[in-house]
This record gives structure tokens, sequence and C-alpha cells, in this order.
């Protein structure tokens, strides 16, 4: 069982953190391959709570290889605070390996980010504002900084002077900022370069040998499949392949090594951000599920939209990641409602239709049909076991699991490390 992927199935936040941590006693490495410090990881081990970032959640257990792998962008203001962060409760992250390969967020990244969300003005995508976009742009267009760089002074002045070369056209003469200097972000950069230099590595050749010796090696998404920048609800999406595609062109591991795909997600819906939300509560049941499953962001501390569960975005995230198995989150959310609607299928303009429409403008238009299930009001955070919970929540995942496109392997009862119900194994 060398490697297998962990993926969010929805916009993000539904649980990803805690289902690495819960399969960290049994892998050798931990692999963060999308995204930065966008992300929020929300881990609860006996009476404390650590919120991760940058660093994968797979960190937090003794003797786990934490690796940042190419596909992941880094700001490494944010990497270092983290890790003493760490360290000073008593976590060990000296292992942590670092691409050569991965991208750096800067400065103007980050005021870029900030910039154009200003500008977009009713349009916004309601970003992090972490620079995550601007860095992978950056990427894409050939003018970004990676962390190589940052050991070759002469290169580093030279690609920053190219990419801030238009830049601070933009920044002075569109969004009225004043220009970013050369020197103040090769210093920054270099400032890291000591502290830096022993974590970085060819990683995508240290995790091909740690698969050849039988290592097991977890890849964590950071993000969720609605929220990846080809399969998701395009623009309101980040800028990185959160999709189990991502783990092998973000890992530098070919597609045939990944033997299980786990989609995590939530017995209901969140988003943070803009962008179409089909089963959406402005109601009361809206609040419920705010107020019970505490919906607010770990990285911004935005308020969560939240809505039921969406059955077609579950079987559009089982096909577009090859999923093998769910675990679905938050089911003891749920615990007092009376009755729980389940979205099967939407309806677009007068016509039932059963899957993830492929025009954003019919997504954007979809209203979701409901099938309801009895509720219940047994307190189900104890249950360790399918059948400690009661009739109707065993029933109530049984109808899910039918229409989601692939089996329930794990049930979670509870922010804590051990409330989770584990019906299939994850790793064999
Ligand atoms: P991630 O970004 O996917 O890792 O998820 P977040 O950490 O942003 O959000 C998930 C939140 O739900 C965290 O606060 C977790 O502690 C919490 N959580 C995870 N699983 C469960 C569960 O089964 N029940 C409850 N009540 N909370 C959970
Ligand atoms: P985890 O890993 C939820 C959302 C932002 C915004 C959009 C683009 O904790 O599930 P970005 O800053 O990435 O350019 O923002 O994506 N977003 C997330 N929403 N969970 C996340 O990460 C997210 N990372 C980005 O709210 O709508
Ligand atoms: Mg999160």
């Amino acid at each position: 069982m060398p490697a297998v992927v962990i993926v969010g199935a929805q916009w993000g936040d539904e649980g990803k953190g805690k289902a690495t941590d819960l399969l960290a006693e049994h892998i050798d490495y931990v692999v963060k391959f999308n995204g930065g410090n966008n992300a929020g990881h929300t881990v609860v081990i006996g009476n404390e709570k650590y919120a991760l970032h940058l660093l994968p959640s797979g960190i937090l257990t003794e003797g786990v290889t934490p690796v940042i792998s190419n596909g992941v962008v880094i700001d490494l203001e944010v990497l270092f605070y983290e890790i003493d962060a760490l360290n000073a409760r008593g976590i060990d992250t000296s292992k942590l390996r670092v691409s050569a390969n991965a991208h750096v967020i800067t400065a103007y990244h980050r005021t870029i980010d900030k910039v154009t969300e200003r500008f977009l003005g009713k349009r916004q995508i309601g970003t992090t504002g972490r620079g995550i976009g601007p860095t992978y742009a950056d990427k894409i267009n050939r003018v970004g900084i990676r962390i190589q760089d940052i050991f070759d002074e002469n290169i580093l002045r030279q690609k920053v002077e190219g990419a801030l070369d238009s830049k601070n056209h933009l920044l002075v003469k569109i969004y009225n900022r004043r220009a970013i200097l050369v020197e103040e972000i090769v210093s920054d950069l270099l400032s890291y370069a000591d502290r830096l230099r022993p974590m970085v590595a060819d990683t995508a050749l240290e995790l091909h040998q740690a698969l050849e010796a039988n290592k097991v090696v977890l890849f964590e998404g950071g993000q969720a499949t609605m929220l990846d920048v080809d399969h998701g609800t395009y623009p309101f999406v980040t800028s990185s392949n959160s999709t189990a595609g991502g783990a092998s062109t973000g890992s530098g591991i070919g597609p045939g090594a990944f033997q299980r795909v786990i989609g995590i997600v939530k017995a209901y819906t969140t988003r943070v951000g803009a962008g179409p939300f089909p089963t959406e509560l402005f109601d009361e049941s809206g609040e419920f599920l705010r107020a019970t499953g505490f919906e607010f962001g770990t990285t911004t501390g935005r308020p969560r939209r939240c809505g039921w569960y969406d059955a077609p975005i579950a079987r559009y995230s089982a096909r577009i990641n090859g999923l093998t198995d769910f675990v679905l989150t938050k089911l003891d959310v749920l615990t007092g409602l009376k009755e729980i609607p389940v979205c099967v299928a939407y309806e677009v303009d007068g016509v039932r239709v059963e899957e993830v429409p492929v025009s954003q403008s019919d997504f954007h238009h979809a209203k979701p049909i409901y099938e309801t299930f009895p509720g219940w009001d047994e307190d189900i955070t104890g249950a360790r076991e399918f059948t400690d919970l009661p009739k109707n929540a065993q029933d109530y995942i049984l109808a899910v699991e039918k229409i989601s496109g692939a089996r329930i392997s794990a049930i979670g009862v509870g922010p804590a490390r051990d409330a989770i119900i584990q019906r299939y194994s994850l790793l064999d």
C-alpha cells in the first residue's frame, strides 16, 4: 500500500487535517503537494488544538517525514513561523524536506492578490489574500522565483528584477500603490537562506526512493475538488490542482503509484468565499449548521456559507479524483435535526439534471431537488462502531453512500482524534 492520496470532495474544510492525522501513525512520509498557506487544517489531539496552514498535518505525528513538494507555493515567513510555533509546543520538525522546485510567495504577490481583489469589487473571488493566485500566475508565466534561486544571489536578483519590471508599472500606474524595490525583496528572501538550506532537497527523487523501499507515503491535498483550477467552479476557485491528479504533477510521482484515493466529505456542505453553491441555506437551518459545526475559517476567521449535503457533487468528486473511499465527517453536527434533506439532483431551467452541469451558468441556476431523511436525537460522539449509531443515523449513512459514488469507509463523530468510526480499512 505505498501511495495514498487525501483530497477534499467539496469546497474545502471537510476535515482533511483530521483524516491525515488519523492515518499518520501508519505512514512514513506525508506530502503537501498543492496550494500554500491558504489552507487551514485544525487537528485536535487530547486537550491540544493545532492550526496548520503551510505544513502538512502529518507533521504532528512523531517519526513521519513531512515533505513540501514542488506543487506548493511557499511563504517563507509563514514557513518559519509555523516551524517555530510547533517547536515551542514540543513538536519535532527537523525531518521536514522542501522541494528545490517549489515556488516562493513574495511581498509583491501578497500585495497584488489584495489590490486585484479590491479592484474586482462585486466580482471578487474572496481569496484568502495570501498571494496564492499571483504566485501561481508567475509560475505559469515563467517569471516565478523558486526555492533553489535563493541560493544564488545573482540569479535571484535577476529574476526579481524581471518579475518586478512590469509589476511595478501595474502597481503604480493602475493600482496607485508604491513601487516595490528589488533590494527589499532580495534581502528578505536571502535572510532565510541559511535556515532553509538543510531542508531543501530533490523531493521527487526522495519520494521515489521511499516508494521503492515500500514506505507508505500519504499525499495530503489542500483545498478541494470544487476549488480546483481545472475542475472546480471557475473562476471561483483557487489557482492550483487540488484534485488527485495534482498529487502526481505536484510531487513528481507517476500516477501508477497511487493505490488509494480518499475523498473527505462533510455530512453537509460549506464554502468560504464567493461562487455558486446550490444547497446554500439562508435561513435558521444554515445558522444551525454554522453554530453547531463551528463553521468559521481556520485561516481568515470568515463565517463559512452552509448548506445541505449535495450528492451530485460527491459523485462528481468520486469521478474526477477516482475515489476509492470517502471519509464522511461531522455527522455529529446533524444530531437534533428532525429531518435531514439531501440534494439528490438539480433542477435547471425546469429540467431535472442528475449530474453537476458542465455549464457554469447552468450550475449558477441549479436548484437542489431534495430527498429527506428522518433525524436522530441521541448523542453520537461516543460511537466507535457503525452499530453504535442510532438506526436513523445508520440509514442516513447507507442512503448517502448509495448515491455518492464510493463507499464511506470512516465516519467522523466529533473533532477529537479518536472520534471516528472505521467501517473499512483505509490502508491495505
Ligand atoms: P480541513 O481544511 O479539511 O483540514 O478542515 P478544517 O480543519 O478547516 O475544518 C474542519 C473542522 O472540523 C476542524 O475544526 C476539525 O477539528 C473539525 N472536525 C473534523 N472532523 C470532525 C467531526 O467528525 N465532527 C466535528 N464536530 N468536527 C470535526
Ligand atoms: P483548506 O485546505 C476553504 C478559497 C478562498 C477563495 C478561493 C480562492 O483549509 O480546505 P485563494 O486564496 O486560494 O486564491 O482563494 O478559494 N479557499 C479555501 N476555502 N478551504 C481552503 O483550504 C481554501 N483555500 C482557498 O476562500 O474562495
Ligand atoms: Mg480548512
